[in-house]
């Protein structure tokens, strides 16, 4: 079944206070929150997405509890550990987007050789976004462009966006928010320009492919007119 939708990008939010409801502390939400993300990374094909973008830390996440951004950074060395067999098994290729620079060495060494692993793979592009904000991603191609000032003059939206961290991607059709909030908090703002945006109070730890197939129907019945005529 395929609605459409190439690129979805998805908030992984309220982790938090699905954690905090059951009267468990924030990481058992990250935790499961993991889960989550398991789940909809395998149905992602079945349902015709090519690339699959996940908020999983933002440039303004720093701001966190040290706890809180220790166990996060753990949790993306778990994850990438125990799923890399099953995602190259599946043809996944995984990216990141955002400053790895600033991402602590255990972090950094899992995602190099994860990347590394997938690169050639030609099935679902995963594309995890970690110590990524959107203006942060802007600011860097702007440096890119200050480096080299002959370039300048020639940079239009097509080759700035070719500096971003999603070069060689199309931009997402649908930007999925769960936990209620109705806010981007950073992610994707350039590439999100004409992408449909859907929202649910579902807790990110609750998502799973029937949520995804609710969104996936929703974005069906939009109409995308790109500012053009009715
Ligand atoms: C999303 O869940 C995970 C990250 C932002 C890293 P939160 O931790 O933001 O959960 P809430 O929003 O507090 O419920
Ligand atoms: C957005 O969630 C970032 C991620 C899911 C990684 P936040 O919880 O950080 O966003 P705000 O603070 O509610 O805007
Ligand atoms: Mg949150």
């Amino acid at each position: 079944m395929t609605y459409g939708a190439r690129h979805v990008a998805i908030i992984m939010d309220g982790n938090g206070r699905w954690a905090v409801s059951r009267g468990q502390p924030r990481p058992y939400g990250h935790r499961a929150g993991v889960e989550a993300l398991r789940r909809i990374v395998r149905a992602a094909p079945g349902l015709g997405i090519e690339y699959l973008s996940v908020y999983a830390f933002s440039t303004e996440n720093w701001k966190r509890p040290p706890e809180e951004v220790e166990t996060l950074m753990d949790l993306l060395v778990e994850y990438l550990r125990s799923e890399i067999e099953e995602l190259d098994r599946e043809q996944v290729k995984i990216i990141f987007l955002g400053d790895e620079r600033a991402m602590p060495p255990r972090c950094r060494r899992e995602m190099e050789s994860a990347s590394a692993r997938t690169a050639r793979n030609q099935g679902l592009v995963l594309a995890i976004a970690v110590n990524y904000g959107g203006r942060d991603e802007i600011v860097r191609a702007v440096r890119r462009i200050l480096e080299d000032p002959e370039t300048a003059a020639e940079i239009d939206e097509e080759t700035f966006g070719e500096l971003l961290d999603t070069a060689g991607m199309p931009d997402p059709d649908l930007v999925i928010r769960p936990s209620g909030e109705l806010r981007l908090s950073n992610f994707l703002l350039w590439q999100s320009a004409y992408a449909e945006i859907y929202a649910t109070p579902v807790l990110w730890p609750d998502f799973d492919e029937a949520e995804l197939r609710r969104a996936l129907e929703q974005f069906q019945l939009r109409d995308r007119r790109y500012g053009g005529h009715a």
